[in-house]
């Protein structure tokens, strides 16, 4: 049987699944995948107290990396700062990667894959996106025959958890965001999950794969879930949607667009039907249509579960290394995408005032497909009530433009919301 030699860096919730994993139970991976995986030393600034198998430790991550007798670094410390260093220098060292850095591969993936490719090793970054289910593979080996056209995924376990408490058991988004740290699905610091930057960088690795873009993070435009409030999940339902944290990615002749906003979804879609901390990927192809790809998102199993797969697929020969002279389409933060919006708006609760409101929409030229006064005007102790415009398809600018103009109404009292609207066409 093939054998692989392997360095863990990183002996935390991932690194300790895959060392459990190796060591308790290899015969599952011997007789699927058809190779004998050993771990050579694990790198872990602990030392031998945070490995409780009987491994070569070390507290100097850097040996792992210059280590001659190991064939692939599993780097599973996360962050740019040591994981960019070991990374570096175990490729310079000639050895393959693997890693679940979502932040590094999103930031940095261009010059590792450069430095890789000029050293002739391998990365595999399975596990940075929607851990255990894996997705990478399907579009770098499942789809490769086909154009992709959009994804839309649901890629942050912690926001869709919060999202479908708030939309299952009308819980604030406090109580919500409370109830997943308790069960360890938030972190202490939640921000990045909660602001979408976990969800942008995530969307940016597969438009590389998708789109054949440089791994751009920083040109993703994206919010988060902050805003969305349990009136707005009671009016998406009204309507006949869920709201969803979606990353979104499109290609227009060159241009590529990819974002991650709370968007509706309507409930006759697979998407919509997505919960718990559960993640999901929609793909689709110009031949194909919709291929949909679902399972958890996070967690030390199904994380794992990724990386052992990529050190099997290094262990076959890896992944095919593109030419250099194939043009890379390019991600455009403002993007010419269109979607319909759901509008929130309070309105003050005079004569004339939501016709001012609907005029300024067909001033700027945005139609408006449904427009919902969700409380009765005949109360006139109400100073202003609750209206729902749903849009036409306008680009994320223009909706941004029409919220301003509409803030500086005197007739709207309260800052007004948009979301968009996912249409799977
Ligand atoms: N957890 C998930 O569900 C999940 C899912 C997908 C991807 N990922 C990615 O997987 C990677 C690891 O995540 P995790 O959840 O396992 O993190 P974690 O539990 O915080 O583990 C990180 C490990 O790296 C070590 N480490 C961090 N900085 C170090 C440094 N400067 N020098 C030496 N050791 C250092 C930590 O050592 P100490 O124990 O001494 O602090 C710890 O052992 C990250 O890139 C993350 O984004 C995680």
């Amino acid at each position: 049987m093939k054998a692989l030699k392997i360095g863990v860096c990183g002996v935390g919730n991932v690194g300790g699944a895959v060392i459990e994993n190796l060591t308790s139970s290899p015969q599952i991976v011997e007789s699927n995948g058809g190779v004998k995986i050993e771990i050579t030393q694990v790198g872990a600034r602990k030392g031998k107290s945070a490995v409780p198998f009987d491994l070569d430790v070390t507290t100097n991550l850097l040996e792992v990396a210059q280590n001659p007798n190991i064939d692939v670094l599993v780097e599973l410390i996360g962050g740019c700062d040591l994981a960019k260093d070991l990374i570096e220098e175990s490729i310079k060292n000639g050895k393959n990667i693997v890693t679940a850095n979502k932040a590094l591969i999103s930031t940095h993936g261009d010059e590792l894959f450069d430095l890789a490719k000029k050293n002739g090793v391998q990365i595999g970054f399975e596990a940075s996106v929607a851990g255990g289910t894996p997705v990478i593979k399907a579009l770098r080996e499942g789809l490769v025959a086909n154009k992709v056209k959009w994804f839309a995924g649901i890629l942050n376990g912690t926001t869709n958890y919060i999202l479908s408490k708030m939309t299952d058991e009308n819980s604030s988004f406090e109580d919500a965001l409370k109830q997943a740290q308790e069960l360890g699905l938030a972190e202490a610091d939640p921000t990045m999950d909660v602001d979408g930057t976990d969800a942008a960088q995530k969307a940016s690795i597969l438009s590389a794969l998708a789109f054949n873009t440089p791994f751009d993070f920083k040109s993703v435009a994206y919010g988060g879930i902050e805003s969305v409030t349990p009136d707005d999940i009671l009016y998406a339902d009204q309507l006949g949607y869920s709201i969803k944290h979606i990353a979104y990615g499109s290609i227009e002749g060159e241009e590529v667009n990819v974002s991650a906003y709370p968007t509706f979804v309507s409930k006759d879609q697979l998407l919509s039907q997505v919960g718990q901390q559960m993640n999901a990927l929609e793909i689709f192809c110009e031949d194909i249509g919709s291929t949909v790809y679902y399972g958890p998102g996070a967690g030390p199993k199904p994380t794992a579960s990724a990386v052992i797969a990529d050190l099997v697929d290094i262990s076959n020969g890896g992944w095919p290394v593109l030419e250099d002279d194939i043009k890379k389409n390019t991600l455009c933060k403002e993007g010419k995408k269109t979607f319909s919006r759901y509008f929130k708006l309070d309105v003050k609760n005079e004569a004339g005032a939501i016709a001012k409101v609907s005029s300024l929409f067909a001033h700027e030229n945005i139609s408006i497909e449904a427009l919902v006064q969700k409380e009765s005007k005949q109360n006139s102790d109400i100073p202003s009530v609750p209206v729902v415009i749903i849009s036409g398809p306008i680009s994320d600018t223009n909706a941004f433009q029409m919220s301003g103009n509409l803030d500086s109404m005197e007739e709207i009292t309260n800052s007004v919301k948009q979301f968009r609207i996912h249409n799977a066409l």
